[in-house]
């Protein structure tokens, strides 16, 4: 018989304070006056895609028998409201420093009617089909899940919140920019609760059950990819991959940081889904010079964690004949 389940976070308190993310603390006029690089504009422009994405990835899993549990579809309420304003202050960042190709639509005071770039996402959500890895699930499994099947998304959910706010703060790391530091560390804060509610019902799920700890292993395990992979083409995935945790022993450890958190939870000892994905991006550059931006394969430097990876430099052209 089954045992109650506790799950360790006070969802009541998340509800009430939910808010969108507050960005009174920058100096947007001094956005232009600091240097990003090409790595780092790539970096945002990924960013602001996956976080306006999330809508999408919020439909795929109302089509799942997640959409029952009215704890998960509140807290969903909640979260793709904060997700929002994340990809808006993206957009806004970028905006501010100059990077608005072409022009968007003006109101008359000069603002930018909401949501920015609707061309863009239009055009990202006709190509997308199938969200992720994670969209094919439900086909392939069909009605054989029952709870259990709440205990992939939530896990899922997990890895991918964690894999978000850690690559902020490589960002941070890569990038001295002090208004994009504001930025990505209240941004940051909201990432850290979404992954502590994931976390916490993906937990609670694989304790109480031997099905959902040997499901959810499997399918990270033969399923997993990156957050952004769909909305992305495996090439700009790379290059985030190794712009963000490819430069050094410091990016290794924050993955590493990553598979280690997911590693904790029951069933998962061992997982290694990020830094298999680094070596594998890796790999590929060494087999295919110029992909992922970088001209020469980085491993034996990413490896003892001297130096730095190049800035993928593809991404210049790409800016230029962006459909916005
Ligand atoms: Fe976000
Ligand atoms: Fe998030």
């Amino acid at each position: 018989m089954s045992k109650p389940t506790t799950v360790e976070f006070d969802l009541d308190r998340y509800l009430r304070n939910s808010k969108k993310v507050d960005l009174s603390g920058i100096d947007w006029d001094q956005v232009p006056g600091y240097p990003l690089s090409t790595g780092d504009v790539m970096c945002l422009h990924y960013m602001m895609d996956i976080e306006t994405h999330t809508v999408i990835y919020l439909r795929d899993l109302l089509a799942t028998r997640v959409a029952v549990d009215p704890q998960i579809t509140a807290f969903l309420s909640c979260w793709v409201y904060e997700e929002l304003w994340h990809g808006e202050a993206f957009s806004d960042f970028l905006r501010s420093y100059g990077l608005e190709v072409p022009a968007e639509p003006k109101l008359p005071d000069g603002s930018t009617p909401m949501p920015t770039h609707p061309n863009r996402w239009r055009n990202l959500r006709v190509r997308l089909g199938v969200g992720n890895g994670l969209g094919i699930v439900p086909t392939m499994l069909g009605s054989m899940m029952t709870r259990d099947f709440a205990a992939i998304h939530m896990m899922w959910g997990a890895v991918n919140e964690l894999t978000t706010l850690t690559g902020y703060h490589a960002l941070m790391r890569r990038c001295d920019h002090p208004e994009l530091h504001k930025l990505l560390r209240n941004v940051i804060q909201d990432e850290r609760r979404h992954f502590a509610f994931y976390r916490a019902q993906a937990k609670a799920r694989l304790q109480r059950s031997r099905t959902a700890r040997r499901l959810v292993r499997y399918v990270l395990r033969a399923l997993w990819t990156p957050v952004g992979a769909g909305v992305k083409s495996e090439e700009e995935v790379d290059a985030l991959a190794i712009y963000l945790f490819g430069d050094g022993r410091e990016g290794r450890e924050q993955i590493r940081d990553i598979d280690r958190t997911v590693s904790e939870l029951p069933g998962l000892g061992g997982l290694t889904l990020l830094e298999d994905y680094l070596d594998d991006a890796l790999e590929r550059v060494a087999g295919r010079p110029g992909w992922a931006g970088v001209a020469h394969a980085p491993a034996p430097v990413l490896a003892s964690g001297n130096g730095n990876a190049p800035a993928p430099a593809h991404w210049a052209k790409a800016g230029a004949v962006r459909e916005d």
